[in-house]
């Protein structure tokens, strides 16, 4: 009895999933929920967070969670624009495809300066965070000119 059941749910799962398969198409990722936009506006969220802390100059632990997630999300960043898979919408400049060494050059100098800015904040020192802070904003100023389309 118990097998019969488990395995008509199973089938039941299994058309269920298959079924969902093809009313959502692989790529209906679009500009607001794909994982290049979540990935980015994570930047954003933790740089804004930062930067209020240098401000004031309370340096708390938990930010060094933040610059973390910065570095971690710049390792990945190459991997979010995959070549021929463009999104409606996107801001992405042909270059980053065109001109790709370019632009992982541009990442890897984003990559540095993240990484100095979790062992500035891990000194809890105002200053240098600040510093480091800033350095790491030209980074993505310096990639959104070369590779990022003006808005529409
Ligand atoms: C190596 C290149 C590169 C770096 C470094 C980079 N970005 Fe971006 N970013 C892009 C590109 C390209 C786009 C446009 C993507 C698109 O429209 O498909 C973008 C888009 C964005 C967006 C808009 C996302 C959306 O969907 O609304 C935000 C916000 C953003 N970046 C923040 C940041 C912040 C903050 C940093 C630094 C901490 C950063 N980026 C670093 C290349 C980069």
């Amino acid at each position: 009895m118990k097998t019969g059941f488990i395995a008509a749910t199973a089938v039941v799962s299994i058309f269920a999933v298959t079924s969902m398969m093809l009313i959502v198409p692989a790529n209906a990722d679009n500009q607001e929920n794909n994982s290049r936009s979540v990935a980015m506006k994570t930047l954003g969220k933790n740089m804004k967070t930062i930067g209020r802390a240098v401000k004031s100059g309370n340096i708390t632990p938990d930010l060094q969670a933040r610059a973390e997630e910065i570095k971690e999300i710049s390792g990945r960043l190459i991997s979010l624009f995959p070549k021929g898979q463009e999104l409606p919408d996107s801001r992405a400049k042909p270059e980053i495809w065109s001109d790709a060494a370019g632009f992982k050059k541009s990442n890897d100098k984003f990559t540095l300066a993240a990484n100095a800015l979790v062992a500035a904040l891990k000194t809890g020192d105002a200053g240098a965070s600040k510093s480091a802070l800033k350095a790491t904003g030209k980074n993505c100023g310096g990639c959104h000119k070369a590779y990022r389309l003006p808005k529409k």
